[in-house]
């Protein structure tokens, strides 16, 4: 695939090493997103080597300034600081930029998109559009359409994040230090800043020192605002990192400011765009990162009522959901399908 083959958009993938760059190859191809050309950007550590695209094969070219000319829509997964650098080159070579990075994301100018909920935010954008984080996304899901109906006065969410939402390299170290721990010897981490195997330990941003805040659970409460445009949500959010591969959980408990039992709860649920209700109370069998690998949807279950809210305005409920995919590179080929092509 070295020329375009057709008048389907030139797509350019920053950051195509990586696990979410992996996912973009993979999410385009199975939802046969069209592509007249695929330019596979990376540093120069990377470039020569190939990725395979519906049976092609493309070269990895380093990414430069120049990387953009003819270039439609660039898919960004390489960092933040690599995305404040290229993004706005790759706008002004006119392409639309679907950023994955927190770079932008509270930008006033950029539209911070999930499909499900405010896909009209899009319209004719030109520029850059931000992915949210994908904690945010998870829990975001499943609580839009319960919002619409009964507005969510306030929301408290635990995460549980998988080392897939650190990148390729902790998720190597999850299973090197695991299986070094099996075998006697010590590890030193390098990736994770406290021992990852048969561990679990605050998110590992920066911590705010004012606050206690780490810098995930601040991207949490601010993206919840922007996306549901209500600056009066208030939101609660712990962050912690687990030894789990690939997709995150999350409790969440949301007090609502009419009455809301759980039957409506799982009626809403029932009828959502991006959920799957996994509520087994006979088998014991509610949302689990194993099962939600791989999968589109966000796993919702465990529904039940509050019960420190004598008033019945809150419910509490598990999540799940595949943090590559739902929680990057899913949302943002959904929101590339989006674009007027
Ligand atoms: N920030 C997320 C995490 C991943 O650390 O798990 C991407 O949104």
């Amino acid at each position: 695939m070295e020329d375009k083959v057709s008048n389907d958009p030139v797509v350019a993938i920053v950051g195509v090493t990586g696990a979410v760059g992996a996912e973009f190859i993979a999410t385009m191809d199975k939802r046969g997103f069209r592509v007249g050309k695929l330019k596979a950007l990376a540093s120069a550590r990377s470039a020569g080597k190939t990725v395979s695209f519906r049976g092609h094969s493309v070269v990895i070219e380093e990414l430069t300034e120049r990387s953009f000319d003819g270039v439609d829509i660039a898919l960004f997964s390489a960092g933040g600081s690599i995305s404040r650098k290229y993004a706005p080159i790759a706008v002004k070579a006119g392409a639309v930029v679907v950023d994955n990075s927190s770079a932008f994301r509270m930008d006033p100018n950029v539209p911070l998109v999930i499909p499900e909920i405010n896909a009209s935010r899009i319209r004719d954008h030109k520029g850059i559009i931000a992915n949210p984080n994908c904690a945010a996304i998870t829990a975001l899901v499943p609580l839009w359409p319960i919002h619409q109906k009964n507005r969510i006065k306030r929301v408290i969410i635990s995460t549980y994040q998988a080392a897939s939402g650190a990148g390729a390299a902790a998720m190597e170290e999850l299973v090197e230090s695991t299986r070094a721990n099996l075998n006697g010897q010590v590890y030193t981490p390098k990736v994770m800043p406290h021992p990852y195997a048969f561990n679990l330990f605050n998110h590992n941003t920066a911590i705010d020192p004012e606050t206690g805040y780490n810098d995930e659970e601040t991207k949490v409460i601010k993206e919840t605002r922007k996306i549901f445009e209500d600056e009066s949500i208030a939101v609660g959010v712990t962050c912690v990192r687990v030894p789990v591969l690939r997709a995150h959980c999350e409790a969440i408990t949301f007090e609502c400011e009419k009455p809301i039992s759980e039957d409506q709860v799982r009626a809403i649920m029932a009828q959502a765009p991006g959920v799957k209700v996994i509520d087994d109370r006979a088998k014991n069998y509610f949302p689990m990162p194993i099962d939600a690998s791989g999968q589109d949807d966000v796993l919702v279950g465990r529904i039940r009522k509050d019960l420190s809210d004598a008033s019945g305005h809150s419910i509490s409920m598990f999540v799940a959901a595949d943090q590559l995919l739902k929680g990057a590179a899913l949302n943002a080929v959904q929101i590339a399908e989006l674009l007027p092509q």
